[in-house]
């Protein structure tokens, strides 16, 4: 029988997993399927309560579901604790196991696929929402310093206060921001999709820096602005996505595709 599994949010249409997994799938010999599955806002417990009771095997957690996610698993890995939000979900032995694959994910296209090297060097992270909260215990473990800006600083700092002490991680202003410089801006917040510039001064960016957008397949007004600034790397998250994928799929079926042909068919 083919196993079965499927990426759960609201909305969900748009998902590019569906044909990143049948790819990996083909690639690798595994006799799977893969969903787009849109889940009520109400009934994210009982629409996993169905897939379980289908026979599903796992399946992938997005927007808005992955708080939600983490609370219903009986057991949690490294980063899924961390982040306290889980995009990954293995149905196994009558039990709900949790996985954070979007921190891996990120690391993955920056050192694996721009080649770049993390360590020691200095991040901005945009946004202290999910998407950010996800990749800010990976960022610090790869030894970068992270400064989290937000416009409600409450958030930031929640965000910051898990790593008191270190001397690594802080939550800034926008305005606090100016004649900083960094290595590397992330824009982790959803201002893209109003089409939005997050306040952001002038000359951030050290020479050779990277500008990396987490939302893939549009051209945000934040890529713009690191176009004129002169950061030498922009790239959007579609590298992201493909790499916390394989993650997902690796927990799955225990077997890593090659990323780089899958990732070279959804460019063009
Ligand atoms: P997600 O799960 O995608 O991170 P979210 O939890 O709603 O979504 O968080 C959205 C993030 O984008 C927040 O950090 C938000 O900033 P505030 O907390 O200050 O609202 C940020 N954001 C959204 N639009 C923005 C804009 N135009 N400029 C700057 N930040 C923006």
């Amino acid at each position: 029988m083919t196993d079965r599994y499927a990426v759960i949010g609201n909305p969900i249409s748009h998902s590019k997993s569906p044909l990143i997994h049948k790819l990996f799938a083909q690639q690798t010999g595994q006799d799977m399927s893969y969903e787009a599955i849109e889940s009520p806002l109400e009934g994210f417990a009982a629409t996993i309560e169905r897939l379980r009771a289908e026979g599903y095997l796992g399946c992938n957690v997005t927007v808005p579901f992955k708080f939600e996610a983490y609370k219903l698993c009986n057991r949690l890995g490294d980063r899924a604790r961390d982040a306290k939000a889980v995009n990954t979900l293995i149905f196994r032995d009558g039990e709900i196991l949790g996985a954070n694959t979007d921190g891996a994910g990120l690391l993955a296209d920056i050192e694996k696929n721009l080649g770049i090297k993390l360590m020691w060097k200095d991040a901005l992270l945009l946004g202290a929402g999910g998407a950010a909260a996800g990749v800010v215990w990976p960022l610090f473990n790869a030894g970068l310093g992270v400064d989290i800006v937000n416009r409600n600083l409450d958030k930031a700092q929640l965000l910051a206060d898990e790593f008191k002490g270190s001397g690594t991680v802080y939550a800034r202003r926008y305005e606090e921001l100016a004649g900083k410089k960094y290595d590397i801006i992330i824009n982790a917040t959803s201002s893209g999709l109003d089409d939005k510039l997050p306040p952001l001064p002038d000359g951030l960016f050290k020479p050779g820096a990277l500008a990396y957008d987490m939302m893939y397949g549009r051209e945000t007004p934040f890529m713009a602005y690191a176009r004129r600034q002169g950061a030498a790397v922009i790239t959007d998250g579609l590298g992201m996505l493909i790499e916390q994928a394989a993650e997902a799929f690796y927990l799955w079926r225990n077997v890593r595709p090659d990323t780089h042909p899958v990732l070279e068919q959804l460019r063009k």
